[in-house]
């Protein structure tokens, strides 16, 4: 195992006062066995979760809990404190620290720091299900996404309560994978964070069902036909309307890449596979990204045992797969759709082509050659308006911009 991106960071841990604050000492755990120095901020209500004892055996460090603590009263510290960090992390972040940084409030240790920060800050959100969905919280979340927060989660699942929705804190590790993809060349940077201007939280409460990477269509038990398609563009997308509050629902074909933090995913293998996964939730689904690279034809009769070699070459019957994304455009209450292309010639005559065959309201067409398995993307966006260029960026970068973009076409 390499090296973490996180090894060496100067981590400010801001720790508010929810069930979930144990699971922040799990997280000092991990953040310091990957080599990053941590100094702990406590709210006052963080401590009747957790005590600063603990985080104090955890970190090595003094933990930080006063405004008024002489110690650093002196010298500015709240302002010194989250000047010599790389960034602050908020975990757990509850809905009162939500809203008293959408306010710009100072009035704890925590939320001066927060204020009075020259770098990044992220948060990962924990609290009940209705907490989040509250009008108050939305118009926060929304504020602090404007301002430049980023959110890490919330994920959906039991919470400590005993209800079940969006609401619950990232498990450790999640936020862990988050910031490293964030601290990752392209993943935060000032590039990136231009091209998804405006995309903030604007897929609150949006189910948004996404087909991504190759499909495999079987020749025999051990052979088939697939492509070189990573799965990397739809991931990207997925992770990020998950980041935008959708709730996201990934049809995913083989690939070798984890599953985004709080994102659903269904494995399948062949395109009728993705065909039948797809067509029970496109029903429930607001937005469609058909990103996946489905393949055209399968074998019409797949051999129930290894082929041997006969020393004539067979010849395959293919059969034409259903086209999922036309099959879901053309539902009598589709979602909004959103089809890729893949060209290795002539972009625009055949993305336009495309768009009419398949008839979706936007098509995002790329040139497999400059796409396929690489970390970065550039598209061309058609739809009724005409075309727009994304820039050619990371992939997390771009699935933002295109995400925007659809906020944008569905009145968000
Ligand atoms: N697609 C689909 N089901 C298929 C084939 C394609 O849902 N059976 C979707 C892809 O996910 C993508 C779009 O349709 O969003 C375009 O796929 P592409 O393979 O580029 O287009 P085709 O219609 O197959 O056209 P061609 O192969 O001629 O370029």
């Amino acid at each position: 195992m390499g090296v973490s991106v996180l090894s060496g960071k100067r981590i400010l841990l801001g720790v508010t006062g929810g069930v979930a604050a144990y699971k922040a000492a799990v997280l000092a755990r991990l953040l310091i066995r990957l080599g990053a120095q941590l100094t702990v901020v406590m709210t006052a209500s963080a401590q009747r979760f957790v005590t600063p004892a603990s985080f104090q055996a955890l970190t090595g460090n003094r933990v930080h809990v006063d405004m008024w603590d002489e110690r650093i009263a002196d010298g500015m510290g709240h302002i010194e404190l989250s000047r010599v960090s790389d960034f602050i992390l908020v975990a757990p972040a509850t809905t009162d620290f939500i809203a008293r940084l959408a306010q710009g409030r100072a009035d704890d240790l925590l939320a001066a720091l927060c204020v009075a920060r020259a770098c990044p800050l992220w948060i990962a959100p924990a609290m009940n299900r209705q907490m989040w969905l509250h009008p108050a919280t939305v118009r926060n979340v929304e504020t602090i996404t404007a301002d430049g927060v980023r959110l890490l989660g919330p994920d959906a699942g039991v919470q400590a309560c005993g209800e079940v929705g969006f609401g619950r804190m990232l498990e450790p590790e999640h936020i862990v994978a988050a910031l490293e993809a964030l601290l990752l060349p392209g993943g935060a940077s000032p590039e990136s964070s231009s091209s998804s201007e405006g995309l903030g939280y604007r897929l609150a409460g949006l189910d948004v069902l996404i087909t991504a990477g190759p499909t495999f269509e079987p020749i025999d038990t051990v052979r088939g036909l697939t492509n070189r398609s990573s799965g990397k563009m739809g991931y990207a997308i997925a992770a990020a309307a998950q980041t935008a509050g959708a709730r996201v629902t990934l049809v995913s074909g083989p690939t070798a890449l984890s599953t985004p933090a709080g994102v659903t995913r269904l494995d399948v293998t062949t395109a009728c596979e993705m065909f039948d996964a797809v067509m029970a939730r496109a029903g429930a689904a607001d937005v469609f990204i058909g990103v996946a690279a489905v393949a055209d034809y399968r074998v019409a009769k797949v051999a129930a045992h290894k082929l041997k070699k006969t020393g004539v070459p067979p010849v395959l019957e293919l059969v034409e797969n259903p086209d999922i994304l036309a099959t879901v455009a053309a539902l009598p209450d589709a979602p909004f759709c959103v089809g890729f292309a893949a060209e290795t010639e002539d972009l625009h005559a055949n993305a336009q082509a495309k768009r009419r065959r398949k008839q979706v309201p936007l098509l995002a067409a790329n040139l497999a050659q400059e796409a396929f398995g690489r970390d970065d993307n550039a598209l061309t966006l058609f739809d009724d308006a005409g075309e727009h260029v994304i820039a050619r960026a990371s992939k997390p970068a771009v699935a933002r911009a295109l995400l925007a973009h659809v906020a944008h076409l569905i009145g968000r």
